[in-house]
């Protein structure tokens, strides 16, 4: 943006007097960040295990319903409006279809219910994707070593309506298939379930900094291959907008952009073009690599955390998943 007069010039014009105090520097600021601005993400899992480490992500731990349900009840207590659901579950269920994922007694469903029995109040979103639950580890149904997109739909309008129909306040497709908006509101629409939020990964790129993830939901070892034939290549931009004008034009209520912080220029473009709510995933990667420097004392864990997060909110966004969020909602406290 150009200034729309001449700046005074020094010794007149001396912006320090601006940032020379506390008091000043927070009556000024031109953004700010509250607990309000996270949703805090749950890798789940159908092991016996209340909480399991996640080697990768320090701080972070599978959990077990139960224990999603009392970390939705820390969400409350903190301030923080929705939580995330990740599924981890055991190999032995995983097949081609991600048969697993449209079970209406699987985990996610049971962690929706554990959860809104505990929280109420608190916004569950959960995940519409088939990688956790196939034994191949992509995101759709693979024939002939292809992915097959409208025959993935089908697999993914159903899953949502599994969330929606457990109690899912937002259902959040990540799987980059073309068309996938459109076939969910449908059934969502079909199935008298109207108010759910759609909330889509319209902008997910095919990224480096989802490995601890796939670790953490135990699709890293079944994945054959990339996910480059619909994950976006990260060399591009205009392509992001066009991904966002489909999924808001198929009735998507909000947008997202995969990974975050490496990611914030598209951020931008988004909630300038769109003016709908913009949401960015400060991913696995970004988690891991920021705990890896905090572990070896490079980097100051309470600043680092708070720069980075308040960063998403500079650049546009409404809110913003992370993996810090209870931290981060206990310093802003
Ligand atoms: C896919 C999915 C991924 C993440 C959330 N949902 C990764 C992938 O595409 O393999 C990554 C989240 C993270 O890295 O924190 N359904």
């Amino acid at each position: 943006m150009s200034t729309p007069f001449a700046p005074a010039a020094f010794p007149y014009a001396r912006p320090r007097r601006l940032r020379s105090a506390p008091w000043v520097r927070r009556l000024v600021a031109e953004t700010t960040l509250t607990p309000a601005d996270l949703v805090w993400p749950l890798i789940v899992h159908d092991g016996a295990e209340e909480r399991i480490p996640v080697a990768s992500m320090p701080g972070v731990f599978r959990l077990s319903p139960k224990a999603a349900a009392t970390a939705a009840v820390e969400a409350r207590d903190l301030g923080i409006p929705m939580v995330a659901l990740f599924p981890n579950v055991d190999a032995a269920i995983k097949d081609g279809v991600g048969t697993g994922a449209t079970d209406p007694d699987g985990l996610i469903p049971d962690c929706i219910k554990a959860i809104k029995d505990a929280a109420p109040e608190v916004g569950v979103m959960t995940d519409v994707a088939l990688d956790c639950f196939t034994d191949h580890g992509h995101d759709g149904v693979l024939e002939d070593g292809r992915i097959v997109n409208d025959a993935t739909l089908e697999r993914l309008a159903e899953q949502a309506f599994i969330h929606a129909h457990a109690g899912a306040d937002v259902v959040a497709p990540s799987d980059m298939m073309d068309g996938r908006v459109q076939a969910i509101r449908e059934a969502l629409e079909a199935n008298g379930l109207q108010d759910v939020l759609i909330l889509s990964y319209a902008a997910k790129y095919a990224s480096a900094f989802y490995g601890p993830y796939r670790d953490a939901v135990g699709s890293a070892k079944a994945l054959s291959g990339d996910k480059k034939t619909y994950q976006m290549d990260y060399a591009n931009s205009d392509e992001a907008l066009r991904e966002v004008a489909m999924d808001i034009a198929e009735g998507a209520d909000a947008v997202m952009v995969k990974p975050g912080m490496l990611y914030l220029d598209i951020v931008r473009r988004v909630s300038e073009t769109f003016r709908v709510p913009t949401f960015a995933y400060q991913v696995s990667g970004e988690y891991a690599m920021m705990r890896a420097a905090m572990a070896n004392g490079w980097l100051d864990e309470e600043r680092g955390i708070l720069e980075s997060l308040h960063a998403f909110k500079r650049a546009g966004c409404a809110g913003v998943l992370s993996y810090f969020a209870p931290q981060a909602a206990r310093l802003l406290a």
